[in-house]
């Protein structure tokens, strides 16, 4: 992870900072935050909460406590002042939570492809939500033309690297097999519905719609 945190840290912050306000308050995260309220939660935990904006930001104004996590400082300090939670929001990885509070809903979204051991992740926000509570997270479906498109990109780069010619190190492609998901969900007593990107955005480009979100309940 010492790479990856360094450049969430001192990259990746900056440049998210501007481009969360490009893509905006539009209908796929609007739907996000539907699913999230959805269970009326009190309290939610968000995995990689970058700014808190506008996602954490909507969840507030409907009265739901939201803390979390992420791995950059200066994003972490962001999102305290916007969602006013000091004490909720906290800078690491999430595997590293060692509290034994639960949350009513747990979600990780518009970040799983930054996260090398996703399954890990999910098991453990499982371990961090309440009894039949929620779980929200969008993964980037593998078997997508994006993705596709993606992983034939990183296997020229390593044949470059093979070569000895550098090529910059790219965060950001831990892409899910959606099969292999379900049965993840339904070994670990997860009730769950997803809908792809497609059907909550409406655009028909499947080049540039490679989500997948899922929403689950714990059986018990
Ligand atoms: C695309 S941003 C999304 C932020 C927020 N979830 C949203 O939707 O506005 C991805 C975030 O995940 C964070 N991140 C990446 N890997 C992480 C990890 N292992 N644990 C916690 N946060 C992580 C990054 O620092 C970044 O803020």
């Amino acid at each position: 992870m010492g790479n990856e945190s360094e450049y969430f840290n001192k990259v990746y912050d900056k440049f998210w900072s501007v481009q969360s306000r490009r893509y905006g308050y539009a209908p796929y995260e609007q739907n996000l935050v539907r699913l999230i309220a959805k269970s009326n939660p009190g309290k939610v935990f968000e995995v990689g909460i970058g700014t808190g904006w506008p996602i954490g930001t909507a969840l507030k104004e409907k009265g739901i406590v939201v803390d979390g996590c992420d791995l950059a400082e200066s994003s972490v300090m962001s999102a305290r002042k916007e969602l006013g939670n000091e004490e909720g929001i906290w800078v690491g990885d999430v595997m590293s939570y060692r509290g034994s509070e639960q949350w009513d809903t747990i979600y990780c979204v518009r970040a799983s492809w930054y996260i090398p051991d996703f399954y890990d992740t999910l098991l453990k926000m499982i371990s961090m939500t309440k009894s039949r509570g929620y779980l929200v997270f969008d993964v980037m479906d593998e078997n997508s033309p994006c993705c596709l498109k993606i992983r034939w990109s990183a296997l020229k780069e390593k044949y470059y690297r093979f070569l000895g010619i550098h090529v910059n190190e790219v965060y950001g492609r831990h892409f899910i097999n959606i099969s292999k998901m379900k049965k993840f969900l339904k070994k670990n007593g997860l009730d769950y519905q997803c809908w792809s990107e497609r059907k909550i955005t409406g655009n028909k480009d499947r080049c540039s719609t490679p989500k997948v979100v899922f929403l689950c309940r714990k059986e018990n």
